[in-house]
């Protein structure tokens, strides 16, 4: 008699639509597992549903650690995440266990760079405080005034108005995102990086040169010199313990007070009460925030909520068709490939 050959069991923490979910569905081998609803599963859905998974699919907001681990059990071989951070998973505990990380770089790395200039061109030009006016019907009683809600041009002004764009991390997003910035006229561009290593920030600076004629300097500096120099200023890093609160009021107090900055990375890269501060007393001009640290937990008395020269979106900034279906097929790619035991589409070494 022919052997029946076990199914496969899958977790996917929350249902990735009709043009995904096929993918996973059309399988003969899995037995797919699914949270039906639109908001998240929790924690506890997933520990009782996750045991005996041989892998899974989350979303970036899941904490995914050795509780997680030690109720999926021995079988779990792969870790696929629909995003392209991946602070939500513990590395140490994964490795030690010999389980893959997938994740989606790439595909929303344009989605992300167009709501980080959006935020950018927002938060320079009071764009909170504007459309307040329109929707509470102050429109007529407020009228055109030659100043009213004025701020800070973001195009330079004339060709004598060098302005600077800066950068916390500089991989791909931020790349795209300096490139919609270069058609804005910026020729200045300034940033951190993870590597310290001199030869690659030479090799970065020709790339980028290369690919941009028109930028006079691409440096990688120091993050004194980041917050005087950038007229707009992005967010742009990875999450976690080395980028922790990398914003505070230290640097924010040597900001230009025409600057705006944006943060679309992870909210704990930003001390929010000390932002709140500056803005505030006038450190710098604007903030547009896809993230914040406590998110989802954001509610009206958030000070940032409060302040009017803050944008703040609920972590929507690859939020297209394009890449969320996008980011949702490459997630199934890499399940379905750590299940095979071949190579990822796009894995995370650890
Ligand atoms: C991600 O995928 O990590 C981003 O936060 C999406 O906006």
């Amino acid at each position: 008699m022919a052997e029946v050959q076990k199914k496969l069991k899958v977790v996917v923490s929350l249902d990735l639509g009709p043009e995904v979910m096929p993918l996973l569905y059309n399988q003969p081998n899995l037995d797919v597992v699914v949270w039906p609803h639109e908001s998240a599963s929790g924690k506890e859905w997933l520990l009782k549903n996750i045991a005996g998974a041989d892998g899974c699919i989350i979303m970036l907001f899941e904490k995914i650690d050795a509780e997680v681990f030690d109720a999926a059990g021995p079988n779990l071989k792969v870790v696929s995440t629909m995003s392209v951070g991946y602070d939500h998973v513990d590395l140490k505990e994964l490795a030690k266990r010999g389980i893959k990380l997938g994740n989606t770089p790439d595909i929303l790395s344009d989605s992300v760079a167009d709501s980080s200039v959006m935020l950018a061109l927002m938060a320079g030009r009071n764009t909170k405080q504007a459309t307040n006016v329109v929707e509470k019907g102050e429109w007529p009683g407020w009228g055109w005034s030659p100043y009213g809600l004025c701020g800070p041009q973001m195009s330079p002004n004339s060709p004598q108005d060098i302005r600077t764009v800066g950068f916390i991390g500089f991989g791909r997003i931020a790349q795209a995102t300096l490139a919609r910035m270069i058609g804005f006229g910026y020729t200045r561009c300034v940033y951190v990086a993870r590597s310290k290593d001199p030869a690659r920030a030479k090799e970065i600076e020709q790339t980028i040169k290369a690919r941009h004629p028109t930028l006079t300097t691409v440096q990688r500096v120091e993050l004194d010199q980041l917050a005087r120099e950038s007229d707009v200023l992005y967010i742009l890093a990875p999450g976690g313990p080395e980028t922790y609160h990398i914003v505070n009021e230290t640097f924010l107090k040597q900001m230009k007070k025409t600057a705006v900055l944006v943060n679309n990375a992870r909210g704990t890269l930003v001390d929010s009460d000390a932002l709140a501060k500056a803005l505030k007393e006038g450190w710098l001009w604007g903030a547009g925030v896809d993230v914040v640290e406590g998110e989802p937990n954001v509610t009206v008395d958030h000070p940032l909520v409060k302040e009017p020269r803050c944008v703040m979106i609920p972590h929507i900034g690859s939020a297209t068709w394009e890449s969320r279906i996008g980011m949702g097929t490459i997630a199934v790619q890499n399940l379905l490939a750590g299940l095979a035991g071949i190579p990822l589409v796009a894995e995370v070494q650890v």
